[in-house]
């Protein structure tokens, strides 16, 4: 009987990887599967160690070790792939024990928004991000939700008309009415629960409202606020900067006012 040593970065581990390791073990001559961590990833190899930890859970003939603790075989590319899937934000497609984990935790958001959104948006998401967590500690709200909506609030941008619409007949058919630029705050919230396996209400809430303005929570006003007066949006928004951070309702209030005011002048030209 014989030990096997799978390598990877498991950054993170997959089910496909898992499936694959569980498949040697079924092999007559395998006694024991160990999964070696390789050095190199995003997160640092001691997050991704436990990871594989938590995902081996059920499996009694199966360990996680570091690569260069042992040594091994190489996990082939196409497995090896699927944890590209999963950091841009497939995390559904992530081993069972982490995906709770990965849909609840701040990890591989930013890699999912690189990989998802154009550089201006992604670049816009981080300042929009950044500006929601100000907010929300100034606000005494839980700052780290609150960049986490920020950072996804536009995921879904990047579609085509005919892909959200698409989306939308299935799950949202109400929002089919609405102009094509709209469309992205709903399809996100669809993602981000289909896909990413966020359940959390108030970011699918606060991402669902801030293109209509119509807010339900002080995430949702702070969302819709660091939208349109993030820094990268290059106009003078220190009225509505200062305002925000004294009193949210008068800040958004004020916000979308101009906001409406904006869409009427260009209505009119
Ligand atoms: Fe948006
Ligand atoms: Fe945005």
């Amino acid at each position: 009987m014989s030990t096997v040593v799978l390598c990877a970065p498991f950054d993170p581990i997959t089910e496909a990887e898992l499936q694959a390791a569980a498949a040697e073990l079924k092999r007559p001559d395998v006694s024991t599967v160990i999964l070696a961590v390789e050095d190199e990833g995003v997160l640092d190899a001691e997050t991704r160690l436990c990871f594989v930890k938590r995902a081996l859970r059920p499996y009694r003939r199966m360990h996680a070790a570091l690569a260069c603790d042992v040594s091994g075989v190489r996990l082939d590319d196409s497995l090896i792939d699927s944890e590209r899937i999963v950091r841009e934000g497939a995390f559904r497609k992530a081993a069972p024990g982490i995906r709770k984990t990965l849909a609840e935790g701040m990890r591989y958001l930013e890699t999912a928004v690189d990989a998802r959104c154009k550089p201006h948006r992604a670049s816009h998401s981080r300042s929009v991000a950044a500006l929601c967590r100000t907010l929300a500690q100034v606000h005494h709200l839980d700052s780290d939700k609150a960049w986490k909506m920020g950072m996804l609030h536009d995921l879904t941008k990047a579609w085509s008309e005919e892909e959200g619409r698409a989306l939308l007949e299935v799950y949202a058919p109400e929002a089919v009415s609405y102009a094509p630029p709209v469309y992205h705050s709903f399809t996100c919230p669809i993602f981000l629960r289909t896909v990413m396996g966020i359940e959390d209400r108030e970011i699918l809430d606060a991402i669902r409202q801030h293109t209509l303005g119509d807010c339900t929570g002080p995430l949702s006003k702070i969302l819709y606020i660091a939208d349109k007066i993030e820094p990268t949006r290059g106009y003078d928004v220190s009225k509505e900067t200062e305002l925000a951070m004294k009193d949210l309702d008068a800040a958004f209030a004020l916000v979308y006012r101009e906001a409406e005011e904006y869409r009427e002048r260009r209505m009119d030209g």
